[in-house]
């Protein structure tokens, strides 16, 4: 259901809107951690926190409230919140949005988070090319030093708070979060192995929480509501997925970029309504729903729900683009909501060298670390490669299946399902295009673009 909404980006094209004035007069700016530092214990915060239904808007969607109610007081040891800002995914263009045009949300988020978790600093962890981004956290940080609210006594409570803003190199393995504490450190940017997690040991081996940088920006709104009625801004919050997000939108449309909007928003909303329609008015053909490690969806395809227990039962036999972008419905139907950008291909779009495209990501990007990542990215390029160019095998084909399935489950990280699952989701679902490219039926658009002259792949 198309709801757009503008509590995270009220200040979105505002003259000056990043500043601290704007956000003040806009945005109730700061009352919310002036309300919460000065009247709530550090537990109910967690449990109002609960009561917002924020799921984790990384991608991994994992509830924020519940999170957070993993750290425990250490004896010895301080605790840190830990934000996420690496934004490397290929086709997320969201965070960098807040941190430019509204970086006061997420110092306010900040502050919040810290008071619930028992931290009182912050890392926000930005990958160094995001300059625009850097400079309006780090002034920012600095208008919120200068009235008080950051510092020694926020709002005249004895509750120090800082924010410090940590660039990262650039890896899309160090926006993992074990990686991103590992690169904090200034160790080698690899991930951990868990347990301990994140919230026994995090950065400097202290007790973290690690939120991605939209949810944390999400709390001030949430809080000033009230958790449970932002929560119900959602039309699927009934499934424990709440309030309102950014929804993003690239490729083939004609209108690419992001909007704020009630969680429940459909592809067929995103993609037309918002993205304009696909480019050239171009049939669709595919989405990558929501970054690049998130299975492919068919254009054509449709629900199914296996009985009326499941939570998709509402939207069977319907097509995909109409059910609601939702982290448990998009899992419902084979792929995942991930950062909830989602990329379009239009008709034309070759599948095999689109999957060639993100092969050449992931093995450029795999830290190295885990054999079954290291070797089997490496392995799905190259065959990928032989096929498009015509010197594939139907065994190779198959042996693209057995190495993705020979990532998934056997790595440190989720980088291996990263890869893996985008794979395994373009050869089921075009399965009829790289058979064509084995049999010499297709060949390579020869200027290197994705997409290719014959139109009879749809549909097969
Ligand atoms: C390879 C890889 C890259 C990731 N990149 C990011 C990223 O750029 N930003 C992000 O917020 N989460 C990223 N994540 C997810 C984080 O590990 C983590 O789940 C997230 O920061 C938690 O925040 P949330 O619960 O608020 O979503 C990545 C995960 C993997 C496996």
């Amino acid at each position: 259901m198309l709801k757009r909404t503008d509590y995270l980006t009220k200040t979105y094209g505002k003259p000056e809107g990043w500043t601290l004035g704007v956000y003040e007069r806009e945005c109730h700016g700061y009352q919310t951690a002036r309300r919460v530092l000065s009247t709530m214990k550090k537990d109910d915060v967690v449990n109002e926190a609960k009561k917002a239904n924020i799921r984790g808007r990384g991608g991994a969607g994992f509830p924020m409230g519940v999170k957070w109610s993993f750290m425990r007081p250490h004896p010895t040891k301080p605790a840190y919140l830990v934000i996420n800002a690496d934004e490397g995914e290929p086709g997320t263009h969201k965070d960098r949005t807040i941190m430019e045009l509204n970086p006061h949300s997420v110092i306010e988020g900040c502050m919040i988070g810290c008071y619930g978790i028992g931290a009182h600093v912050a890392y926000i962890y930005v990958r160094d090319e995001l300059h625009l981004s850097k400079a309006r956290l780090w002034a920012a940080i600095a208008e919120a030093k200068a009235k008080g609210y950051l510092g020694a006594r926020p709002f005249g409570v004895d509750y120090p708070l800082d924010v410090v803003v940590h660039t990262g190199g650039g890896a899309y393995i160090c926006g993992e979060e074990t990686s991103l504490l590992n690169s904090l450190e200034g160790r080698r940017g690899e991930p951990r192995l868990k347990p301990p997690f994140p919230a026994q040991a995090g950065a400097f081996g202290c007790p973290t929480t690690v939120n991605n940088l939209e949810t944390i920006a999400a709390v001030p709104s949430a809080f000033h509501m009230g958790c449970e009625a932002f929560s119900k801004l959602s039309a699927i919050h009934h499934l424990n997925d709440g309030g309102v997000r950014l929804f993003g939108v690239n490729g083939h449309v004609k209108n690419p970029g992001v909007w704020e909007c009630a969680v429940g928003l459909t592809l067929r909303e995103l993609i037309y309504d918002l993205g304009g329609g696909v480019l050239g008015d171009k049939p669709l053909f595919a989405i990558i729903p929501g970054g690049s490690s998130t299975p492919v969806l068919r254009a054509d395809e449709l629900v199914h729900a296996p009985d009326e227990k499941s939570p998709l039962h509402p939207w069977h036999g319907q097509s995909v683009l109409d059910v609601p972008l939702g982290v448990d419905t998009f899992r419902g139907i084979g792929t995942m909501l991930g950062t909830c950008c989602a990329t379009v291909l239009a008709e034309g779009t070759c599948p095999v060298a689109a999957m060639h495209n993100l092969m050449q990501f992931y093995r450029h990007e795999s830290c190295g670390q885990c054999t079954p990542c290291r070797e089997g990215s490496g392995w799905l390029l190259r065959i990928t490669e032989k096929i498009l160019d015509g010197r594939g095998t139907m065994e190779e084909l198959d042996q693209l299946h057995d190495i993705a399935n020979n990532i998934m489950g056997n790595t440190i990280c989720a980088f291996g399902e990263g890869t893996a699952m985008p794979a395994l989701g373009f050869l089921k679902k075009f399965r009829r295009e790289f058979e064509a490219y084995v049999r010499g039926e297709k060949k390579k658009s020869t200027d290197g673009r994705l997409t290719v002259d014959h139109h009879d792949f749809v549909g097969g």
